[in-house]
């Protein structure tokens, strides 16, 4: 049956800790790698700007044999009226498999809809998926398991925080969010979790109080790609949700330091925490391509 990545939930938990394993395998044999694309063809659809997802996704492609696929949606005759159903029903029948950014995910889940092949989430409004998985790596690499550790994530309650509240229910990680109300994470995603794992998703306005003992302290930008028009005032709202060196001294001393990138230094993180000991952003930007190395050989056999 041909599988999608949209959202973590499209994963078993057996199949996403799997991922983060094979992953970790992949890092330790970087140049080592089978050919599982071998012959294939992934396209690459972006809506919105993209270093690390689009870069790692083209070099995980090369190195696993297969070939990519530019595709500009506003050099495609998307642009000029074909629906999205009957693009996806003929790049169906050209690629293996699909790398998505979008504005809005039920673009993604339109297209999924009549895909024949993978589609996989390379950041929505909603979602992150592949960053979310690169988090976890991330976490097993520098605390060994993801078993006992406790993460708070600091700021606005967006996509990456999403994703993150997913995979901290099938990683059993203690998740504390500080968020102000007004951008608190999506409440669809938080009931979904709390019903299907019968767990509550904490929630408190005093970054003091979520990251207290915590072994992972995560941000990321104010400023969504698509939230330009509410800059000022998100600036405004958010500006007690810094991770700075006063912030970070409530947390473990061992704690790390994670932000899935790009950093808007002095706004949500200082430059001396992001440069700082603790921090493990780079790391988990390097993550970013052996993670997709795993999701790709995962979806596309
Ligand atoms: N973290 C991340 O997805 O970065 P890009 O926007 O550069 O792809
Ligand atoms: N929340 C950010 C993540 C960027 C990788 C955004 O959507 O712009």
């Amino acid at each position: 049956m041909n599988r999608h990545f949209t959202t973590i939930l499209d994963l078993t938990a057996d199949e996403f800790m799997d991922i983060i394993d094979r992953s970790l395998a992949y890092k330790h044999r970087r140049y080592k790698n089978k050919k599982p694309l071998k012959n294939k063809s992934i396209g690459l659809f972006f809506e919105k700007p993209s270093t690390r997802t689009r870069v790692s996704f083209e070099v995980a492609i090369y190195e696993l044999g297969g070939n990519t696929v530019n595709l500009n949606p506003k050099e495609m005759q998307i642009g000029r009226g074909e629906t999205l159903q009957d693009t996806s029903r003929v790049l169906s029948r050209y690629l293996d498999g699909i790398v998505f950014r979008v504005l809005s995910h039920r673009t993604i889940q339109t297209f999924s809809e009549c895909s024949t092949i993978p589609v996989i989430n390379g950041l929505s409004d909603m979602y992150h998926p592949c960053q979310a998985i690169a988090d976890m790596m991330t976490i097993k690499e520098f605390k060994g398991s993801l078993k006992g550790i406790k993460l708070a994530y600091v700021g606005d309650g967006n996509n990456v925080a999403n994703s993150l509240i997913q995979s901290c229910a099938y990683a059993d990680i203690e998740l504390v969010l500080a968020c102000p109300e007004e951008y608190n994470p999506d409440s669809n995603v938080i009931e979904e979790i709390q019903e299907k794992f019968k767990r509550d998703i904490r929630i408190t306005a005093d970054p003091f109080e979520a990251v207290k003992d915590a072994d992972v302290v995560y941000t990321d930008v104010w400023v969504s790609m698509g939230q330009e028009g509410d800059k000022d005032k998100k600036i405004e709202i958010l500006k007690d949700f810094q991770v700075n060196s006063t912030l970070m001294s409530h947390a473990k001393k061992d704690a790390i330091v994670l932000h899935c990138l790009p950093a808007y230094r002095g706004l949500e993180i200082t430059d001396e925490v992001i440069d700082g000991q603790q921090s493990k952003v780079f790391d988990q930007a390097e993550n970013r391509l052996h993670t997709a190395k795993a999701i790709l050989e995962f979806l596309i056999k």
